[in-house]
C-alpha cells in the first residue's frame, strides 16, 4: 500500500486509526473455522492462568501433558495447528511460569521498525496487526515506551479479535509524553504511567497515586525493569506484553527480562531508520546472540519465535 507522508510527527495519523481501517485477511470460511474454533479457548486459558486456577481437565479439545504445557488433541485443521503452535509458549504460562514476558517487533528486512522520522505504518501486513491483538488479548498487561506513545498515541486496546483489554503500562521516566495522549484520556482500560522517583509528585497530581509506579533509575540512569516487573506483579499482572518500540523491547532484553520476542520480518527495506532489537556488541561470531528459534508465515512477513531462555 503506497504512503507518502511528510516528516512531521504532528501530521501524522496515529498507527492504529490508520491500519484500523485496512481490511483484515480474509482466509475462508474452511480455513479460518478451525481458528475461530480454537481462539476462546485461548482466551480461557489465559483467563484461568490470571485467576490462578490449575490448567483444564480433560473433556476438552487439548490436554495438560505431564511434561507441563498443553497439547492439542487429535481434529484440529492446520491453520488451528499452527496458530496453537505459535501461541504455546503463551498459553502454557500457569501457576509459578506466569511470571513472563514477551515482546515482539515489525521490523524491515535492514532491521528497522520505523522510519528515521518515527513513521512505522505498514511495516507490517495485516496478518501481523491481527498477531498484536492477539498477544494483547493474551497477556495481562501491554508496555510501551515514551516515544511509541508520544509518536503513535495508541490506544493499546483489543480491537481486530475477541478478547480483553490488558493493563496499559507506558515507561515515560521524564513525563515528556503528553498528559492527554489517548491511553490516560480514554478510560478504555486501565493505564500505568512508570516514571523516576523525581516526578512521582508530578505524575500523581496528573493522574493519581493509584496509576503511578515511580523507580529509581539505576546507575546507568535506565528505569529498573525487574522493579518494575516485581511492582507490576503485586498488582496482579505477572504476564506481560511489551509492544515496543525498539528501545524498550532491547531494554528488556539487555536487562534480563525478556522471555520470548516474536520479530515479524517484512519484505520491505526502510533505510537509516529507528533500530529494532538492540543487544550487546560481539566481537566475534562465537559471542553473537544465537537462541532457539522458530519460524512461521504470517501473510507475506514471516514471524521468528525467539527464545531468550534457551
Ligand atoms: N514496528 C513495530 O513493531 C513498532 C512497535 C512499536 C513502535 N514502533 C515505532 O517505534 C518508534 C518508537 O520506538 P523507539 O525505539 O524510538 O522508542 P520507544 O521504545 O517507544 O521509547 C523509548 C523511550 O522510552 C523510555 N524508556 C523505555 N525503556 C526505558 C528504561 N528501561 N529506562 C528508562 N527509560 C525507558 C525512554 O524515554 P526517554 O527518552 O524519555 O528517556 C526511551 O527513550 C515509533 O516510530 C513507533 O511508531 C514500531
Amino acid at each position: 500500500m503506497a504512503r507518502s507522508r511528510p516528516c512531521r510527527p504532528g501530521a501524522r495519523p496515529t498507527r492504529e486509526m490508520t491500519l484500523s481501517a485496512v481490511p483484515l485477511p480474509h482466509a475462508g470460511a474452511a480455513a479460518q473455522a478451525g481458528i475461530d474454533a480454537l481462539w476462546p479457548i485461548c482466551l480461557a486459558l489465559a483467563q484461568q492462568r490470571r485467576e490462578g486456577r490449575p490448567p483444564l481437565a480433560d473433556g476438552v479439545p487439548l490436554r495438560w501433558t505431564e511434561a507441563g504445557g498443553y497439547a492439542l488433541r487429535p481434529g484440529w485443521d492446520t491453520q488451528a495447528e499452527q496458530l496453537f503452535a505459535l501461541l504455546k509458549p503463551l498459553l502454557d504460562r500457569q501457576g509459578a511460569g506466569a511470571d513472563w514476558t514477551i515482546a515482539q517487533l515489525g521490523q524491515s528486512l535492514d532491521g528497522c521498525i520505523a522510519t528515521h522520522c518515527g513513521d512505522a505504518f505498514y511495516v507490517n501486513g495485516p496478518e501481523g496487526l491481527t498477531h498484536l491483538h492477539r498477544l494483547r488479548a493474551l497477556s495481562d498487561a501491554v508496555v510501551v515506551g515514551a516515544s511509541t506513545a508520544s509518536l503513535d498515541d495508541p490506544q493499546l486496546t483489543v480491537r481486530h479479535v475477541a478478547g480483553p483489554h490488558p493493563v496499559r503500562v507506558v515507561l515515560d521516566p521524564r513525563l515528556r509524553v503528553r498528559a492527554d495522549a489517548r491511553v490516560f484520556r480514554d478510560g478504555a482500560a486501565p493505564t500505568l504511567l512508570v516514571c523516576e522517583a523525581a516526578h512521582r509528585a508530578q505524575a500523581q497530581a496528573r493522574l493519581g497515586a493509584d496509576q503511578v509506579i515511580a523507580l529509581a533509575p539505576d546507575a546507568d540512569g535506565r528505569l529498573p525493569l525487574p522493579a518494575l516487573r516485581q511492582a507490576l506483579a503485586e498488582r496482579g499482572l505477572r504476564t506481560l506484553f511489551v509492544e515496543g518500540g525498539g528501545v524498550t523491547v532491547s531494554q528488556f532484553a539487555q536487562q534480563g527480562c525478556l522471555d520470548r520476542l516474536h520479530l515479524i520480518v517484512a519484505p520491505v527495506v526502510i533505510g537509516a531508520g529507528r533500530p529494532g532489537l538492540q543487544v550487546r556488541r560481539a566481537d566475534a561470531m562465537a559471542q553473537a546472540l544465537r537462541p532457539p528459534t522458530r519460524t512461521f508465515a504470517m501473510g507475506g512477513d514471516v514471524l521468528w519465535d525467539m527464545d531468550l531462555r534457551g
